[in-house]
Formats: C-alpha cells, sequence, structure tokens
C-alpha cells in the first residue's frame, strides 16, 4: 500500500498527475520515498533566497542510478515533468519546480568512490556534498578544487549541472574543468555512464562537458568522475583596504602574475562588510572604514606569507592590512567576505545578478550599475561583492518585488553593452532566460534547442529553465 495522500485531489495549484504514476514511481523507489505532503515538501518548492517558488505533486528520491533510471521512465511514459534537485542552493531558480512539476530529489546518491592516488581522482555520487568531498579527499591528501560557501549543503551533481565557479576559479578553474567524465541518465531513462578517467579519450562528442552546465535540461546527472589537486595546507588570507575599485582591480591583476599560489581574490564595499558585521554582531576589521576592500587567499606546500607579503607590499594603493595564516583568524577573515550572501538575503528576497566584465570594464560597471538601479527603482539597495579575479562580480539588488523584472534588465543590459556575461557562474535558471539572447546569437540559441530536442524530445527535463521560450 502507497503511504500517501490522495493523488485525484491534489492542492490548489499542484498539477494533477496521472492516475497510477505515484503507484509506479512507489514501484521504483519503495513508497517511503514519494512524498506528496506539501508541508513535508515545503522547503523543496522554494529556493534559498525565497525569491522563486512553486508547488509539486510529489517529492520523488531515488536511492541510485538505476532508480533515477526508473523514475525518468515513468515520467516519459505518462508525459510527467521533472525539475531535478540536489541542495537547492541555486541561485537563478532553476531547481524550484515553478509550474508544478514533480521533484527529482538526488540526495541520497551519497556514494564516493575510493580516492585514485595515482591519477589523483575520484568518482563522486550526485547527492554527496562538496563538504563530504572534500573530506573524503582530504583524507587521502588532496582537495577538490571548487568550493564555495554553501558547501555544506551544495552537491556534486547540482554543481556539476550548474559548472560551479567558485572562490578558487582563479587558480583551479571551474567545475568543467575538474570534470573527466560522467553519469547521467536521459529523459526515458537510458543511462550514459562514461566514468573511466583516462587522461587522453578522444572517442567522439564530449558529452561530461555537454551536460555540464546544462542546468538539468538534457540529462539529470547521477556521478561525476573528478580530479583532485594537492591538499596544500599551508595557507594565508590577507584583508587589504584600498580607496578606489581600480586600484584593488589593477592590483589583483599584477597580483595574478605575481604570486604563482594566489588562490582566491574577493572584492567586497563598505556597506556590504558594514551589513556583514551588523547582522553577524562582529567588530569591522580595522578602526576606519574603507572605501573598497580585497579578500586574498594563497596556498602552498611551503609558507606562502613571505610571497603574499613582498607583492602587498609592492602596492602603495594599499591602505590597511589584515593577515592571518591560523584556521580560526583565516576563517574570521572569510567570514567578512562568505556572509555576503546571508546577510544580503536577511533584508528580503534579493535580485542576484551575476557577472562578468572584462577586466579593463570592470571599474566603469561599478561606477554606473548603482546609479542604473536607482533610476529605474529609487527605492532599491545596491549591493556589490564578488571574485574580482575572474572580473566576475555578484550584484544584488533588495527592496524589489521577485517579479518586477526591471532591474533586472537595466543591469544586463548594462553588463552586455560592456561586453561582459550576464550569467557568471550561477546559470541562467528561470532568472535570465528572457535576456539569453544578449550575449548568445540566434544560431547558437537554434543549436541549444536542437540538442535539447534531441535529447528530450517531450520536453520534460527542467521546463522553463535556460532556453527561452
Ligand atoms: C558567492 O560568491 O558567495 C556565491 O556565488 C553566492 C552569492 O552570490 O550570493
Ligand atoms: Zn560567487
Amino acid at each position: 500500500m502507497v503511504a500517501m495522500s490522495d493523488p485525484t485531489a491534489p492542492e490548489p495549484g499542484v498539477r494533477r498527475l496521472p492516475a497510477g504514476v505515484l503507484e509506479r514511481f512507489a514501484g521504483v523507489v519503495g513508497p517511503e520515498h514519494v512524498r506528496t505532503d506539501p508541508e513535508v515538501n515545503a522547503a523543496q518548492v522554494v529556493d534559498w533566497t525565497g525569491r522563486f517558488r512553486g508547488s509539486t505533486p510529489a517529492v520523488v528520491r531515488p536511492a541510485d542510478v538505476e532508480e533515477v533510471a526508473g523514475v525518468l521512465a515513468v515520467c516519459t511514459e505518462a508525459g510527467v515533468p521533472v525539475v531535478p534537485q540536489g541542495g537547492n542552493t541555486g541561485l537563478v531558480g532553476g531547481s524550484v519546480p515553478r509550474a508544478g512539476e514533480v521533484v527529482l530529489d538526488l540526495n541520497r546518491l551519497t556514494e564516493i568512490g575510493p580516492v585514485d592516488v595515482v591519477t589523483a581522482q575520484v568518482t563522486a555520487g550526485a547527492g554527496v556534498t562538496l563538504a563530504s568531498l572534500q573530506a573524503r579527499a582530504g583524507a587521502a591528501g588532496f582537495a577538490y578544487a571548487v568550493d564555495l560557501a554553501a558547501r555544506d549543503t551544495a552537491t556534486v551533481g547540482g554543481t556539476v549541472a550548474t559548472n560551479a565557479g567558485g572562490l578558487h576559479l582563479l587558480r583551479w578553474g571551474g567545475t568543467r574543468q575538474q570534470l573527466l567524465g560522467i553519469e547521467a541518465v536521459l529523459a526515458d531513462g537510458r543511462v550514459l555512464r562514461h566514468l573511466g578517467g583516462l587522461a587522453k579519450d578522444n572517442t567522439g562528442y564530449d558529452l561530461a562537458g555537454l551536460l555540464c552546465g546544462s542546468e538539468g535540461t538534457l540529462a539529470v546527472v547521477t556521478a561525476a568522475r573528478l580530479r583532485l589537486i594537492p591538499r596544500l595546507d599551508a595557507r594565508v588570507v590577507a584583508l587589504l583596504a584600498f580607496d578606489e575599485v581600480s586600484q584593488a582591480i589593477e592590483a589583483v591583476s599584477r597580483w595574478r602574475r605575481s604570486v604563482g599560489c594566489l588562490d582566491a581574490a574577493e572584492l567586497l564595499f563598505a556597506d556590504g562588510l558594514a551589513l556583514v558585521c551588523e547582522h553577524e554582531g562582529r567588530r569591522p576589521p580595522f578602526t576606519t572604514e574603507w572605501p573598497v576592500y580585497v579578500l586574498v587567499e594563497a596556498s602552498s606546500d611551503g609558507d606562502p606569507t613571505d610571497a603574499l607579503a613582498v607583492a602587498v607590499g609592492a602596492e602603495p594603493a594599499v591602505r590597511e592590512v589584515a593577515v592571518a595564516s591560523d584556521d580560526h583568524g583565516r576563517a574570521a577573515l572569510w567570514a567578512y567576505r562568505e556572509d555576503h550572501t546571508v546577510a544580503i538575503n536577511a533584508l528580503g528576497p534579493p535580485h542576484k545578478l551575476d557577472v562578468t566584465l572584462p577586466l579593463d570594464r570592470l571599474a566603469r560597471f561599478v561606477g554606473e550599475v548603482r546609479s542604473r538601479v536607482g533610476v529605474v527603482a529609487p527605492q532599491a539597495r545596491t549591493w556589490l561583492f564578488g571574485h574580482v579575479g575572474d572580473g566576475n562580480l555578484h550584484v544584488n539588488v533588495t527592496g524589489l518585488d521577485p517579479d518586477d523584472e526591471t532591474v533586472d534588465e537595466a543591469v544586463l543590459e548594462l553588463v552586455a553593452s560592456l561586453g561582459g556575461s550576464i550569467s557568471a557562474e550561477h546559470g541562467i535558471g528561470v532568472a535570465k532566460r528572457r535576456w539569453l539572447h544578449l550575449n548568445r546569437s540566434d544560431a547558437e540559441i537554434w543549436a541549444f534547442a536542437a540538442i535539447k530536442r534531441a535529447l528530450d524530445p517531450q520536453g520534460l527535463l527542467n521546463p522553463g529553465v535556460l532556453l527561452p521560450d
């Protein structure tokens, strides 16, 4: 007997599933892993920011790739759309059932294979969190290159599906650069498995590269073969104050060339830092408030402090410095940067516009973006922070109606006019698909749609995400 509410009487606004589908799901994953109670599913129908909401007739929780394939085969036969979901930490609405789709919850796929110390590789299931992957890699003397503030919740499947960038892209690349193979399930239940991890393997289309960043629209990622990097325990973090954003950007480009062991270079502004301090009840890093801050981290097998100190000492524009190399001190400095997301969210659901600018236009963008927002939404507040080493700025705007896209349009058009990308690392999701044309030509969007039709002819996988209507 399947323990779930009557599918013929769904909650208002919830899609009615064809008769027998819930029972068929239960036959694949077990009745206890088909959840239909809206209260139980509440956290899985809204995104982390609270801006994107929806509803679902069921959250289905397969345990392994065979069960994922079984669930998707049922969906294809019954014409039921599906939203794959891992940690639900995405920031563009791509993991939320906006139109009453079934949620395919991949958090039970937590298997991590043995670390291959010869090739420095590991295979991890879609539901493995980045923190667990780091722990497994660390125990074997390695690390996983992609790290982000949501590490305790964000999963391998989600970070592969969105090609997550994170804090260390500057040195090690993003998720696509770590991906040596993939296991994924197509909409009809067919399994693509290519996890051999061979360094040279030139045998046709790079399906792993294609699925990475496809945001769940082409297939459901169930496992990934990942490159590991050496675990570099000697680490130093410095928070540096500047008067001008252009000085900060120029200093970082010089450090990128002169400090070979530079892992991260992050940009903060006085208002964001003050908000974090107020929200977290924390003391500011300096007695003087400076307009602009850069947080840098370097790591190596020997102490990287001297290398960083020489580079920083050669920059006359640096006004004040706080340095830490012990765990506690480093975490305290990182918190000024990482806590921006939580502190901003506490003001109400922000519009998160994650963009990249060519480095030589980043300062100009910073100078213009607040006034552009001010023109279309005088009541709004604009918060800026990001990965300055990558030219990636997170423009967060608070004080807006979640559905009002006027500011989104103004900011993204400014980005495109300066030769930037409307999505640096968060993806397109539902938040930005209207503006994909700002970065992609008609021919490119036609090719995207052709690939989508070929792999998912019924359009069941994450409908309404990435591709424009
Ligand atoms: C970050 O860099 O902190 C993340 O991309 C999250 C965010 O943009 O809020
Ligand atoms: Zn980021």
